[in-house]
């Protein structure tokens, strides 16, 4: 026993003095263990990476909801006197231009702006013959401005008004267009009436399907609300002798209550409350006892629906 004690300090002390030694020994472990530790980094590479990488394009299949639009009216176009590139029009095409359209098609129309490099197709060369969906004449412009050239970058400009449409159709074909072709009277007569031009436009305003839903579900709220606290004091009100009619012609409470919320006129006349009530009755939460009613009967709930509903 002390033997194999002292051999095994001896050795200790041999490995102290000579680490070379002990790396020697332990070296092919290490070296087993990093390959193992690399295969199982590279069999889960594959899953690691699906987890990081986000899908390459946006959901398409999600629907923007509508844009809010204010109400506005659009002043009638001289069809006959928008073909012409005043100074006017041309200041407007302009502007709009170089703030909207420069960062596609660039500054000179070549269709080189920076936002237009990623682009399939690219942006219109303007000064280019080639390449033109709609066309360079102004009823053309004035169309790709309105609905956009589908499957391309090129969106709808739909929000501008007819002048703006036109000011920056005449900056580009003036600008940029060699040897622009011409719109004949028939061309802009089609467009007038494609687009309503000459009669003016009244543009109704627009919110969003989700505030819509929001407004409608508000004021059912409401009236849920309202409808329960008229229907709960009347049936806190057990002693009084028109709750204890109302009670016998009802068989819901509840109906009959939202079937007067929601008509007018029973309030000032009583035929009407009575007729409202026997024409629909069975429908309307009301039940047949309502046939058995005196005039007094009658005279007493009528009071007294005025006094609770509304
Ligand atoms: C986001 C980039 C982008 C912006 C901004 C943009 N366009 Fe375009 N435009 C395009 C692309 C892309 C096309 C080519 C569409 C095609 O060939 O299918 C195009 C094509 C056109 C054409 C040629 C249509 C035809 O007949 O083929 C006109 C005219 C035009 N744009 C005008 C404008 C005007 C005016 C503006 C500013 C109000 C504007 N574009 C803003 C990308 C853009």
């Amino acid at each position: 026993m002390d033997n194999i004690n002292k051999i095994i300090k001896t050795k200790l002390q041999e490995l102290k003095s000579n680490s070379g030694r002990l790396f020697g020994l332990t070296y092919p472990y290490i070296f087993i263990l990093i390959t193992i530790i690399g295969f199982l980094y590279i069999f889960n590479m594959n899953y690691t990476a699906r987890q990081n990488v986000s899908p390459p394009l946006p959901d398409s299949t999600k629907q923007a909801d509508l844009p809010v639009i204010q109400a506005k009216t659009i002043a009638p176009i001289d069809i006959t006197k928008i073909g012409d590139p005043t100074p006017d029009l041309l200041a407007k095409g302009k502007n709009i231009f170089t703030t909207v359209c420069i960062s596609c098609h660039g500054e000179g129309g070549k269709g080189d702006g920076p936002a237009g490099s990623i682009l399939n197709p690219k942006p219109q060369n303007f000064t280019s013959k080639i390449g033109w969906k709609n066309g360079p004449k102004l009823n053309q412009i004035y169309k790709t401005l309105s609905d956009g050239i589908p499957g391309s970058g090129m969106a709808s400009y739909a929000y501008l008004t007819p002048e703006e449409k036109f000011g920056l159709a005449h900056y580009i074909r003036t600008t940029f267009v060699q040897d622009p072709p011409k719109d004949s009277p028939a061309d802009l007569k089609t467009l007038d009436q494609l687009y309503n031009l000459s009669q003016g436009q009244k543009i109704p305003a627009q919110i969003p399907v989700s505030v819509a839903a929001k407004f409608v579900i508000n004021e059912n709220d409401s009236l849920v609300q309202n409808t329960s606290r008229i229907v709960s004091t009347i049936s806190s009100n057990i002693s009084n002798p028109a709750v204890q009619l109302f009670n016998k012609v009802t068989d819901s409470k509840y109906k009959a209550v939202v079937s007067l919320e929601r008509s007018f006129g029973w309030k000032q006349n009583e035929q009407t409350f009575v007729n409202q009530i026997i024409n629909n009755v069975n429908l309307n939460g009301f039940n047949y006892n309502v046939f058995n009613l005196s005039g007094n009967d009658w005279d007493l709930l009528h009071k007294y629906c005025i006094g609770v509903i509304n």
